[in-house]
């Protein structure tokens, strides 16, 4: 049996703030495109708790990374557009540390007056941070009086914001937490019946470990997306020069058969749509996926396929979709997810959409309003679903406490 989400985590209405500094982790990693916040859905998510806050007299400091950064201070990672937008939506200003952990953001933190914001910067130009060092974490936990996180879609990774601080300070779930692992969990551990699992993009090699426990809970999966095309190859079909993961191929194969003899419904595509090369403006055409021409490539699912996910979401109970069908940002090869996000949208099921791109995709549709859930967290929200215990929540489940 795994264990009730919130059990345990203490919540932001739990805590006494008024007149306290609070160190909100918040997953602020965006998209940019420009130098600006390309999908602000994650900046928007984190308002309720900031606000929820600031209105009881806390002062706040805001951190989180961004992107994947080699280097301390690179700039192309740093939270300054993630500042101004941020600003902008929340009211008050919202002053950015020049360093982390470091001088700059200590002087800053002890300034702070009740109503105030500070944004520390990419908390990964600090390396301590991914390895979850107990220095970084102590550094971070001096800023403040008391801990919210309110990143769900990071509290998979053990890091030191996530697992370190929560062991020095008093912390807390806050609102965005709560609601996705209240959404989440329900989808865990009671599905509605048919539950279909949409996956797509990239990579199978990310996503092998959660599909195979993801496996043991629904009772089908559809497949599409780039990776599909490593399942189409363990279907022993030949995939052209679409891109696949070789290595893989195996795994896959067991994990297809495993998972048709304990009765689920796997779907692959049976169309897809081709062009001859990885470009916007390439021609698309519609094979079958049993007569891959060799010298093309898969850059969406075919009309057929997508009518029939259709078909299954239409009939489902609960429905999570994680990543899009095809190349949904270039018009030719965006029907396929198109079609799936109208379906989900329309379905009577309850409809959840996992971060990241599909999330992004349903946003750029204006569908998102029409989904029961749009999840902040991709690669959490897999794995809170294969039903692995996520570091972040733990790490609350134990927090420090105060007498
Ligand atoms: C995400 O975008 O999935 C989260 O912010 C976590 O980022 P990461 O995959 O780089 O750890
Ligand atoms: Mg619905």
């Amino acid at each position: 049996m795994t264990v009730p989400l919130l059990d345990g985590v203490p919540r932001l209405g739990d805590l006494d703030v008024a007149g306290r500094r609070v160190l909100v982790r918040a997953d602020l990693n965006v998209p940019l495109r420009d130098g600006e916040v390309a999908d602000e859905l994650r900046v928007s998510a984190s308002l309720p708790t900031l606000e929820h806050l600031l209105s009881r007299g806390a002062s706040v400091v805001v951190c989180s990374h961004l992107g994947r950064p080699s280097e301390f201070g690179d700039p192309a990672t740093s939270l300054r557009p993630v500042a101004d937008r941020l600003a902008a939506l929340l009211g008050p200003p919202v002053a950015l540390s020049a360093d982390v952990a470091g001088e700059d953001a200590r002087a800053r933190a002890a300034a702070l007056q009740p109503g105030e914001v500070l944004l520390l910067e990419n908390l990964r130009w600090e390396p301590g941070e991914t390895k979850g060092d107990p220095e970084l974490a102590a550094r971070l936990a001096a800023l403040a009086e008391l801990y919210v996180d309110d990143a769900f879609g990071a509290c998979h990774r053990a890091h030191a914001s996530i697992s370190g601080v929560p062991g020095l300070l008093h912390g807390a779930a806050g609102l965005l937490l709560e609601r996705e692992l209240e959404v989440l969990g329900g989808l865990r551990d009671e599905p509605a019946r048919p539950y279909v699992a949409v996956l797509g993009g990239a990579k199978v090699s990310d996503k092998l470990i959660v599909l195979e426990r993801l496996l043991e809970r629904v009772d089908v999966l559809a497949v599409g997306g780039a990776m599909a095309s490593t399942f189409q190859l363990a279907a022993g079909r030949t995939v052209g020069r679409s891109r696949v993961e070789e290595d893989r191929v195996e795994s896959v194969a067991t994990l297809v058969a495993a998972a048709r003899a304990r009765g689920v419904e796997v779907l692959l595509p049976d169309d897809l749509v081709v062009a001859a090369e990885f470009a916007s403006d390439a021609t698309p055409e519609v094979v079958e996926a049993d007569a891959m021409p060799e010298d093309r490539m898969s850059l969406d699912i075919g009309p057929r396929s997508a009518a029939r996910i259709a078909e299954v979401v239409a009939r489902a109970g609960a429905v999570f979709w994680n990543g899009p069908m095809g190349v949904s940002e270039w018009a030719s090869f965006a029907a396929g997810t198109r079609t799936v996000a109208e379906a989900m949208a329309s379905s009577s099921a309850f409809t959840v959409v996992g971060g990241g791109d599909s999330a992004a995709a349903v946003r750029s549709m204006g569908l998102d309003g029409a989904m029961d859930h749009v999840s902040t967290g991709g690669g959490a929200s897999l794995e809170l679903l294969e039903g692995r215990e996520l570091p972040g929540v733990e790490a609350l489940r134990t927090t420090q406490r105060e007498s």
